[in-house]
């Protein structure tokens, strides 16, 4: 059988690509597969997920290795093994609000995708917070009023100045991990030992 390997979809499935095909490996079929969301080239297959669910894939051993955000691994702490760290995704977690408005003086309402992480923030600053937890479009939040602040990742910066938003701290630095099955690792060593040692060669964060 073909090792398995799962992919984070969108922008880190596209750097990914970008940089499997400068380790020398065939990228069209996973190009080109339009809406599928399993794929096998001559060598893997892949499978295409969101990337908490990529890590759900690889604890339970459907994927043999997967390529997910290290702020995933970070917020849910999947059973995996944290491989090494590959040369692309680069963000950073912070605490954003909108321009021109001040903190309330009680307490802060934040919202976020990564409540763990908040909490934990928080904590350690020995603030206590409250927290609303959002699946996406973060941003919104503070601008509508359920929020004081976000605590969100930023890659570009982008999305925050379009919407008005300023950071007003940043903490946990990450870049895109190569995770793998635990016994995977074991049984399927030597299957597995030219794709990590590939993925591993260029200089990572
Ligand atoms: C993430 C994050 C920000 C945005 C930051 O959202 O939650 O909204 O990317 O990127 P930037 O700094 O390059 O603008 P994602 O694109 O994953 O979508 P989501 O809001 O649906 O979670």
């Amino acid at each position: 059988m073909k090792p398995v390997i799962a992919l984070t979809k969108g922008r880190l499935e596209k750097q990914f690509l970008t940089f499997f095909a400068s380790q020398g490996y065939d990228i069209e079929p996973l190009v080109e597969k339009g809406r599928k969301l399993r794929v096998k080239t001559e060598q893997f297959e892949f499978i295409f997920a969101k990337g908490v669910d990529v890590t759900t894939y690889v604890q339970y051993g459907i994927a043999d290795l997967g390529i997910v955000g290290g702020d995933i691994l970070a917020e849910f702490q999947p059973d995996v093994y944290d491989l090494f760290p590959l040369p692309f995704g680069q963000c950073h977690m912070a605490v954003a609000k909108e321009k021109g408005k001040d903190w309330p003086d009680q307490k802060k309402t934040m919202a976020s995708k990564y409540t763990n992480i908040t909490k934990a923030f928080f904590k350690a600053k020995g603030e206590s917070v409250d927290i609303i937890k959002l699946e996406g479009s973060v941003e919104l939040a503070p601008i509508l009023g359920l929020a004081d602040g976000i605590v969100d990742i930023v890659e570009t910066g982008t999305t925050l100045k379009e919407n008005g938003l300023i950071v007003d701290e940043e903490f946990l630095y990450f870049s895109a991990r190569l995770i793998a099955n635990r016994s995977s690792l074991k049984i399927k060593r030597e299957q597995l030992r030219t794709i990590i040692d590939s993925l591993k060669q260029k200089e990572a964060l």
